[in-house]
Order: C-alpha cells, then sequence, then structure tokens
C-alpha cells in the first residue's frame, strides 16, 4: 500500500477554539476513507486544510504527487498547486457553472488541468482532445445522456454527478467529497455509493468522503477515520470503528443496536 495523502498534527484554531486538534492521519491509495463525527467535529475544516482554502495553525500535509513517488510538503499551497499535485475536491454545487453544458463544465477542467495557452496551431487537435477526454469522463460519471444539458436544468442527483466528473477532470489521485449524498432520494443515494464505488474501482482514485448517512458510511468505507471536537478518536475498517465504545459514545450517543434507525442518528445531522 502506498500512502497518497497524509497528515501530521494537523491543527487549526478559530481565535480560542480548537476545530482541528493534531490529527495525523495516513490515506493508502485506492482505498475510499469516510470521515464521520457530530456537528461541528471539524470535518470540513480539516477538508479546508488538505486542499489548501485554509492553512493550518500547526501540522503538516503532504500529499504523493501523480507522477512522483515521494511525498511532497503541501502546507501552505494555494488550491490551485495542491489540485495540480494530484488532490482534487468535488465542492457542492458551486463549482459547477450552471449556464453551461455538462460537458463545458468538464471540458474548463480539463483546461486548467492542462494549463495550456491555446495556441493557434494546436487548437484544433486541442479541442478533439479535450472534448473526447471530456467525454470518456462523462461515460465513468453515467452523465453521457445529458452531456449538452445546461447544468441548471438537471436533476439535484445528477448535478453532484457533475461536480465529482468535474474533479476527475483534472486527473485527480485523490478525490474529497464533502457529503455526497446530502440532500438526495434514496435511489439517487443507491446510485451515487454505487458509482463512488465504480469509480474507484476502474480508475484507481482515491475517495476520502464526508457524510451523515451512517448506511452509506458502512456500505462504502475501506476504512473510516472519527472526528469528535477537532480530535481523531479513532479509525480503521467499519467493523472496528464501529464497534469502538468511544465512538458510541461520543459519536453515536451509544445507540449502536439498540434498536435506533439511520434517521434517527443522523436527524438535524445534515448540511444541507
Ligand atoms: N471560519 C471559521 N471561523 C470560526 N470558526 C469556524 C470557522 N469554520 C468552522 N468553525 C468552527 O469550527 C468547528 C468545526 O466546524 P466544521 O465546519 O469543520 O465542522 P463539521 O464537522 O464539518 O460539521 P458539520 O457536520 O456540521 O458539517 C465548529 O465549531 C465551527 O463553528
Ligand atoms: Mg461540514
Amino acid at each position: 500500500m502506498t500512502t497518497v495523502l497524509e497528515t501530521e498534527g494537523l491543527t487549526k484554531e478559530f481565535g480560542r477554539l480548537v476545530a482541528v486538534d493534531g490529527v495525523s492521519v495516513a490515506v493508502d491509495s485506492g482505498e475510499i476513507t469516510s470521515i464521520i463525527g457530530p456537528n461541528g467535529a471539524g470535518k470540513t475544516t480539516f477538508y479546508n486544510l488538505l486542499a489548501g482554502q485554509l492553512e493550518p495553525t500547526d501540522g503538516d500535509v503532504h500529499i504523493k504527487p501523480r507522477d512522483g513517488d515521494e511525498l511532497v510538503t503541501a502546507t501552505g499551497m494555494p488550491p490551485h498547486e495542491i489540485n495540480r499535485l494530484g488532490l482534487s475536491r468535488a465542492f457542492q454545487i458551486n463549482n459547477v457553472f450552471e449556464g453551461l453544458s455538462v460537458i463545458d463544465n468538464v471540458r474548463i477542467a480539463r483546461i486548467s488541468r492542462e494549463g495550456r495557452t491555446l495556441d493557434v496551431r494546436s487548437l484544433a487537435r486541442t479541442d478533439r482532445e479535450l472534448t473526447e477526454s471530456a467525454r470518456e469522463i462523462l461515460e465513468l460519471t453515467d452523465l453521457q445522456d445529458v452531456a449538452d444539458e445546461e447544468c441548471a436544468s438537471l436533476s439535484h442527483g445528477d448535478v453532484r454527478k457533475v461536480e465529482i466528473a468535474v474533479a476527475l477532470g483534472t486527473d485527480p489521485s485523490v478525490v474529497l467529497l464533502d457529503e455526497p449524498t446530502a440532500g438526495m432520494n434514496p435511489t439517487e443515494t443507491d446510485r451515487m455509493v454505487e458509482l463512488v464505488r465504480e469509480l474507484n474501482s476502474s480508475t484507481d482514485t482515491t475517495f476520502v468522503l464526508t457524510e451523515h448517512d451512517m448506511d452509506v458510511v458502512l456500505g462504502i468505507s475501506d476504512r473510516i477515520l472519527v472526528l469528535d471536537g477537532g480530535k481523531l478518536i479513532a479509525r480503521g475498517p467499519p467493523d472496528d470503528v464501529m464497534a469502538d465504545e468511544r465512538v458510541q459514545e461520543a459519536y453515536l450517543g451509544g445507540e449502536v443496536g439498540d434498536g435506533a434507525t439511520t434517521e434517527d442518528r443522523t436527524a438535524g445531522g445534515g448540511e444541507a
């Protein structure tokens, strides 16, 4: 197993609040990792530190560059440089240009990945390549049928898929998803879980997701990380983590196995 992403004592303070508190984790290549924890546990802040939206107060982020063998220190790099290393974050909605078609959104992601200037000589070839590679991504994400639709007219479930397609457009080795099933109906949720699984196995992309729906977490994860009050309180395969007493107390209020439904446990837990 190769480590593609690693944090070392990662810490973010907002004034006196320690939102992320000395978190050290390693994410292995090709795995699906879920980050869980109650509201305010620090999950989104942790993402912001990984992807360069925030600078840590302390600690480091290491990323294995897409074309390299050694981890490099990405701490303090701006988002576009971190993206170039191979870490891509699927944002909700604001990452998608609503007035553009699905395929144009992915073409734009491809252009930013290449960082190329479109000189006249290579323009035609470039355009053809862009379109072909964008179509491949649309096929992977099951969006080929809506390729030419304007994003504003898509269903919620399809928009979430476009976010992932855009994230994949930069050929990432690691994709961060923040609550990919938030606001989805059960059918859309099942399809999203299926899709992430398929992408994980067909593209050897490593996925990290935050998720409040425990059925999704248990159904999709190779590994689970549990944050509580900014601290990493447990990590491991799903069975081990769910059996952990600290997790049951801190996160689930000791409800595991007592008949509480997922709805009970996630009530008020969504970001949507
Ligand atoms: N920019 C900020 N300034 C001050 N405090 C912040 C800021 N961002 C987050 N926080 C605080 O940091 C803590 C962690 O918040 P964060 O959004 O990371 O939690 P979360 O685990 O993503 O929660 P949720 O499950 O509700 O999405 C919270 O107490 C939050 O109020
Ligand atoms: Mg959050």
